[in-house]
């Protein structure tokens, strides 16, 4: 079952986006089907990218999605951290499910190296470029209270049709 995305449209919505997540101290049945849940949540929101916060549990869980038709793989990641970024940043369109119709280029590292636990409790890392990199970045960020509109290099816009850049 999809849960609703927390808008922070609304000032409720605001406040809950900018607290702070808690360690995920042991993993259980419940964390296997919060995952669950983000995963079913972003589908049906049609975004690439979640974070537990973004359903409303203040838990250090993202997930996403990456690569395309037919290799999409899933990606979870419990108490995630990137533990390495290069020098090298690129510039890139973002939007947020939790903004929606909002977007502004945010600057970040191109590639990272992050590491955090799985499903089952063990310490995976890996290292990540592209727009996985990106999001991984971005969804760390809400674990954080952090929005991207507090990384934009200029303002924010919308477009009067529906464009297609990924939320996450
Ligand atoms: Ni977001």
């Amino acid at each position: 079952m999809d849960k609703k995305i927390v808008l922070g449209t609304t000032e409720e919505g605001l406040k809950t986006l900018r607290t702070k997540s808690a360690v995920v101290s042991k993993i259980t049945n419940e964390t296997r089907d919060l995952a669950e849940t983000m995963l079913a949540s972003m589908h049906k929101a049609k975004g690439v990218g979640l974070s537990a916060v973004q359903i409303g549990v203040l838990q250090r869980v993202i997930v996403a999605e990456h690569g395309s038709n037919p290799t999409i793989e899933k990606f979870i990641l419990v108490n995630p951290e990137v533990t390495w970024s290069s020098k090298k940043e690129v510039s890139d369109e973002e939007g947020c499910l939790s903004f929606p119709e909002l977007f502004g280029m945010v600057k970040r590292p191109e590639k990272i190296e992050y590491r955090g636990l799985d499903l089952d409790g063990n310490q995976i890392s890996g290292k990540a470029g592209g727009l996985l990199a990106r999001v991984i970045q971005h969804e760390i960020d809400h674990l954080n209270g952090v929005l991207f509109m507090d990384r934009v290099e200029d303002d924010l816009y919308t477009y009067e049709k529906q464009k297609n850049t990924e939320e996450l």
